[in-house]
């Protein structure tokens, strides 16, 4: 995983110069439900670069914040395409995303961020399901151009659910496993992750029930693995349970804001950020999303989220302020 403080085109909660406003120039229909959208700087600029596996946060005319997969090429810096799947049982993103942020609108855009970055490997095994194929896609076309050794199994619903088939099998006619559900039945996982071997690197992206069958299959294999840990990219995300310690009060600084809120139980740090900062950014506010990943400056965080690795705890200079704590009187954040 990226350690932000790495990564300089990563701008962290409160820190604001990564939004900027971006025009709607078209929408695609891809699939079933699914949309593409092709969003452009309204003057005609070239927008931040990204790499395979990064998405944009779109703040929505409602003040939701949903977060989806860039899967256009990474060298086009004309333009960010992003394809949504609409959820009827959602929450409402998706939704709302289908039925507003139409050609010749505007939309609040945050990012790029990359938490899924494509690494240096002898060959690849992408497994994708549903919309879960937008940050494949955009690897695929990485590791195509590179004439690196790839293949990808697609599984969906049906054909009609399944968004960009025909340009993943221009990309590699006989690199590609598309496997609708309807015609082929369940995926065979361990005949498609038995393709794996020492030196591939597996990358899966798609519901829940697919990553962990994917991670239990992959347990103590040769390859490394390397998930998108959500319920579906480019669709609504499905909500972890968390269990957040709350017992105890501690004090929060806004370095920043120049003030110091304090944190009881029962009140989550970015609750006591919201009355002095009403405009901290938060999605999930479950901590799987990111969205409100802010830097930490003093004091030892307690993390709740399901973002960060073990390094990255234990670095601890982010942290989820939605569902993380404080193991000190007191944390310093930059905000
Ligand atoms: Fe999603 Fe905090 S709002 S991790």
């Amino acid at each position: 995983m990226t350690m932000l403080s790495e990564n300089p085109a990563v701008t962290l909660n409160g820190a604001g110069p990564d939004v900027r406003d971006l025009l709607v120039r078209s929408t695609t229909w891809e699939a079933d439900d699914v949309i593409s959208l092709r969003l452009v700087d309204p003057d005609g600029g070239e927008l931040p670069a990204w790499e395979p596996g990064a998405h944009i946060e779109l703040v929505l005319p409602s003040g939701l914040v949903r977060q989806y997969s860039l899967c256009g090429p990474p060298a086009d810096r004309g333009g960010y395409t992003v394809a949504v799947l609409r959820e009827a049982a959602g929450r409402g993103g998706s939704q709302e995303l289908h039925e507003t942020v139409l050609p010749g609108k505007t939309v609040s855009v945050r990012g790029p961020r990359n938490r899924f970055p494509l690494v240096e490997a002898a060959r690849y095994l992408f497994v994708a399901g549903g919309i879960g194929i937008t940050p494949i896609l955009a690897m695929v076309r990485d590791v195509s151009a590179r004439g690196a050794d790839w293949h990808l199994v697609y599984g969906g619903r049906s054909r009609s659910s399944m968004a960009f088939v025909n340009e993943l099998v221009e990309l590699g006619r006989d690199r590609v496993e598309i496997a609708p559900q309807d015609e082929r039945g369940m995926l065979d996982l361990d005949a498609v992750l038995a393709q794996g071997t020492a030196g591939t690197a597996v990358y899966c992206c798609g519901p829940e029930g697919l990553l962990a069958a994917v991670e239990q299959r992959c347990a103590g294999a040769p390859m490394s693995l390397h998930t998108e840990r959500f319920g579906s990219a480019g669709a609504e995300r499905v909500a972890k349970p968390v269990d957040v310690d709350q017992v105890t009060t501690f004090e929060v600084e806004l370095r920043r804001t120049g003030c110091v809120v304090t944190v009881p139980p029962g009140r989550t740090i970015l609750d006591a950020v919201r009355d002095v900062v009403p405009e901290a950014m938060s999605s999930c506010e479950e901590g799987y999303c990111g969205t409100c990943e802010t830097r930490v400056i003093e004091g030892v965080p307690e993390h709740h989220d399901t973002i960060l690795s073990e390094k990255e705890r234990q670095a601890g200079k982010t942290m989820m302020i939605c569902v993380g704590r404080s193991k000190t009187p007191r944390l310093v954040l930059d905000v």
